[in-house]
C-alpha cells in the first residue's frame, strides 16, 4: 500500500512551487492528482542518487528532496521555461538538498555521473517515435549492476483512456503524441540486459499509468 496519497503530493507540490508563471506553478500542484507520483516515490531507495529524464519542472526530484527520500539528484529536459520553473524550485527544498536542473535533449549526450536510478516519467510517448528506442536504450545503458530504472508512461489501452490523454496533451502540450506498446517496452527491457523488479497499472481520473521498476542483476 502506498505511504502517501495524491493529497499529499500535492501538498508538497504547492510548498515547493510558490513563484514562477501561474499557469506553470498550477499544473505542478494539480499534477499529483492525475499522475501517481505517490506510487512513483516509493519504487525510489532511500538514499538514491537519482537522474529524472524529461524532468519537467522537477515536480519528481523535488517531491523526494522535501520527504527526504534521496541523496541527491539530477534532472534534465528539453524544455528551458521548466528546466527554470525547476532551477527555482530548488530554493524551497531543505537547505543540504543536492538536486539541480539542466536544458538538454534526450537524444543528445547525456551528463555523466554515477545513479542509483534513472526515471523515466511521461516523456517517452513525446519522444518522435524514431528515437523512442533509443533513448530507451540510453537509460538501460546508465542502469549499472544492481541499480534501477524507473518508467512510467500513458497506458496505449483502453483506447477511451488513450484518447482522453491524447486530448489532454493536444490541449496542455499542443502535441500529436506517439504511444509505445508496453509489451515493446518489456521486449526493449529484456534486449538491455534489465529484469522487472515489479510492474503496476494504475488509473487516475480517465487516465491509465503503466509503471515498470527494471533492475539490471548484478
Ligand atoms: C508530461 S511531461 C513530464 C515531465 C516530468 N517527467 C513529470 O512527470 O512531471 C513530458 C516532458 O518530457 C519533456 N521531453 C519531451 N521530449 C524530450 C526530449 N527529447 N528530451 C528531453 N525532454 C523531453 C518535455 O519537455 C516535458 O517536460
Amino acid at each position: 500500500m502506498a505511504q502517501h496519497r495524491p493529497a499529499d503530493i500535492a501538498k508538497i507540490a504547492r510548498q515547493i512551487y510558490r513563484s514562477g508563471p501561474p499557469i506553470m506553478r498550477k499544473l505542478q500542484h494539480w499534477r499529483p492528482m492525475i499522475c501517481p507520483y505517490h506510487i512513483l516515490v516509493d519504487q525510489v531507495p532511500t538514499g538514491a542518487r537519482v537522474l529524472d529524464v524529461g524532468c519537467g519542472a522537477g515536480l519528481f526530484l523535488g517531491t523526494l528532496a522535501a520527504t527526504n527520500r534521496i541523496g541527491g539528484g539530477l534532472g534534465f529536459d528539453s524544455s528551458a521555461p521548466a528546466i527554470e520553473m525547476g532551477n527555482s524550485m530548488t530554493g524551497e527544498l531543505p537547505q543540504a538538498n543536492d538536486v539541480s536542473f539542466e536544458c538538454l535533449d534526450a537524444t543528445r549526450p547525456w551528463p555523466e555521473g554515477a545513479f542509483d536510478l534513472i526515471s523515466l516519467i511521461d516523456v517517452m510517448h513525446h519522444v518522435p517515435p524514431a528515437a523512442q528506442r533509443g533513448v530507451f536504450a540510453k537509460a538501460a545503458a546508465r542502469t549499472a549492476p544492481g541499480k534501477w530504472f524507473l518508467y512510467k508512461d500513458m497506458a496505449r489501452r483502453p483506447f477511451w483512456r488513450a484518447t482522453a490523454n491524447r486530448l489532454h496533451d493536444l490541449v496542455v502540450a499542443r502535441e500529436w503524441i506517439n504511444y509505445v506498446d508496453l509489451q515493446d517496452i518489456l521486449s526493449w527491457g529484456t534486449e538491455e540486459g534489465l529484469t522487472v523488479h515489479a510492474r503496476q497499472e494504475i488509473d487516475m481520473l480517465w487516465y491509465r499509468h503503466e509503471l515498470i521498476l527494471f533492475r539490471r542483476p548484478q
